[in-house]
């Protein structure tokens, strides 16, 4: 899938790239578009050893919003990557963010999503202030929203793309210095591409 030529991979909310530059390394012939609302990232993910400037483009965009879908429509992806996008917005923005993701993707092409699932200890421990159901405001003030399999499916159903895959994965992390341990839970999904959708 990203090892063809002329191979495109779309990371939606790339951060600082931590999902996709090493793709990029280790793919020698793949290009990446890199999208982000905060310019600060782009910066960031711009100034990074593994970006590669002749097969990187950055594109500064809420991938939340039409002019999104419409700004990634024809990339031709092979592959989008979501990894921690969509529990950093509002539930009612994702079948948006996914139909974004899926304008920018070939047909047949696919949406890799990993997140924070409801469940996991640092929701159920209330660190955080609740807003609506899964819905939380950190201390910072930046939202998290935990996943379900049925929400991301439901959401992936709106932006017309399908299910291939999901399931929960759980994490046991051991704090070395208070020997605390928190189990931090998952949803990691494929979400197809099929001909006439996005
Ligand atoms: C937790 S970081 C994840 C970064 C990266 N995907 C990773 O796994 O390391 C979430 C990123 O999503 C970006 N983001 C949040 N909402 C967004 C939106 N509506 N459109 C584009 N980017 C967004 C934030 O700016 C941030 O860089």
């Amino acid at each position: 899938m990203l090892s063809a030529p002329g191979a495109i991979l779309l990371d939606a909310c790339c951060g600082d790239g931590a999902a996709s530059l090493p793709l990029v390394a280790a793919f020698p012939a793949l290009s990446l578009v890199a999208v982000d609302h905060a310019s600060k990232c782009l910066e960031l993910v711009q100034r990074h050893e593994e970006w590669a400037e002749a097969r990187c483009t950055a594109v500064e965009a809420d991938v939340s919003t039409d002019a999104a879908a419409r700004a990634l429509r024809g990339v031709g992806a092979a592959a989008c990557l979501l990894v921690f996008g969509l529990s950093a917005m509002r539930a009612a923005r994702w079948p948006a963010a996914l139909r974004a993701c899926a304008a920018g993707l070939r047909e047949g092409g696919a949406v890799f999503v990993r997140d924070f699932a409801v469940a996991d200890d640092t929701m159920l421990r209330g660190r955080h202030t609740k807003l609506a159901a899964g819905e939380y405001a950190r201390a910072d003030g930046t939202l998290v929203t935990y996943l379900l399999r049925e929400s991301l499916a439901a959401a992936a159903g709106e932006a017309g793309l399908t299910v291939a895959w999901s399931a929960y994965h759980c994490v046991l992390q051991k704090n070395r210095k208070t020997g605390v341990q928190q189990r931090k839970m998952f949803v990691m999904a494929r979400l197809t591409k099929s001909c006439g959708s996005g």
